[in-house]
């Protein structure tokens, strides 16, 4: 157990949903092994096609190129950390997630020049800076439900001034997050957020926008909700054509948790209660 003060989730509150063995999430999540929505760029794609887009989408935006360094702030099973190495020649990419299981699952791929640490971004400080630092769905969990308006404020401003300090010059931040749509406060209230994700809440869009702008300039901002809307009804087709196998690796109860997640997640995104941002971010020195 990693020792912090936290502004967001702890470690415990990340390992009640993303602790369960990877096994179960290859069942539903697709070639990928993304947990987070894909990029339906055009008409038809597949989840898995769109999968991919997304992944190549933050690669273009952050600029991972050969013999560049990357960090992924909450890198998951370490899709984005290979892919920068193995297919653009990334010297090095470095993750940080809260998931024990995660972590040992990229260690386990001994992968040369691909490394993930058990490690909040809040108690991490790099040797050297990177060209490139991406997070895709992990900024949901940096506040949580009882942060105050400053607060929320305050550790979202950190963030931005971490990146921008760990940025070399002239380098690009890509960050996914989702935020809160077209929902009013009692919306919110019955949404309950932390029942899916403790600790967590989601950021307004504005908020990311003005924490932001003091350290890194803003290149391209994009709200994609249908994106998670479709992904979300992969995923509970995928759960449901793999029932039997999954109740048998995390049981039935986490099988429903799980699947009443993404069909209730789906229904959201379409009513856009939640909107899926895609935000890039540049370095200001030259
Ligand atoms: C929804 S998963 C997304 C994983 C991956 N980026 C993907 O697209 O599949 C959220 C990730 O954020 C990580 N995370 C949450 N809070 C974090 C923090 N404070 N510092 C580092 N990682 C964090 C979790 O451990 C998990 O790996």
């Amino acid at each position: 157990m990693t020792q912090s003060t936290n502004a967001g989730a702890s470690q415990e509150a990340i390992e009640f949903h993303y602790d369960m063995p990877a096994d179960f999430f290859a069942l539903w999540l697709g070639e990928s092994m993304t947990y987070t929505a894909a990029r339906y760029a055009e008409p038809g794609m597949s989840m898995d096609e769109a999968q991919l887009n997304k992944i190549n989408y933050h690669l273009d935006s952050a600029r991972v190129s050969e013999g560049g360094r990357m960090l992924d702030i909450g890198c998951g099973w370490g899709t984005l950390l290979k892919t920068a190495v193995t297919k653009r020649g990334a010297a090095a990419a470095h993750g940080l997630t809260l998931s024990p299981l995660q972590n040992k699952y990229i260690t386990g791929l001994g992968i040369p020049n691909v490394s993930a640490e058990l490690k909040s971004y809040e108690d991490y400080e790099p040797d050297a800076p990177f060209s490139s630092i991406v997070s895709v769905g992990a900024f949901e969990h940096f506040v949580q439900p009882e942060s105050t308006k400053e607060e929320r404020h305050d550790t979202y401003s950190a963030l931005f001034e971490r990146v921008a300090r760990w940025l070399e010059p002239g380098g690009q931040f890509s960050l996914q997050t989702m935020a809160w749509g077209d929902a009013n406060a009692t919306e919110r209230n019955l949404i309950k957020i932390h029942d899916i994700f403790p600790e967590s809440d989601l950021p307004e869009i504005a908020e990311v926008i003005h924490s932001a702008h003091p350290y890194l300039e803003l290149v391209t901002m994009e709200n994609r909700p249908q994106d998670y809307g479709d992904t979300l009804a992969a995923w509970a087709d995928g759960l449901k054509a793999n029932k039997d196998r999954a109740i048998k690796i995390v049981g039935p109860e986490r099988y429903k948790f799980f699947l009443d997640s993404c069909k209730g997640g789906a229904l959201l995104y379409r009513r856009r209660r939640f909107y899926l941002c895609r935000f890039v971010f540049k370095h200001r020195g030259r």
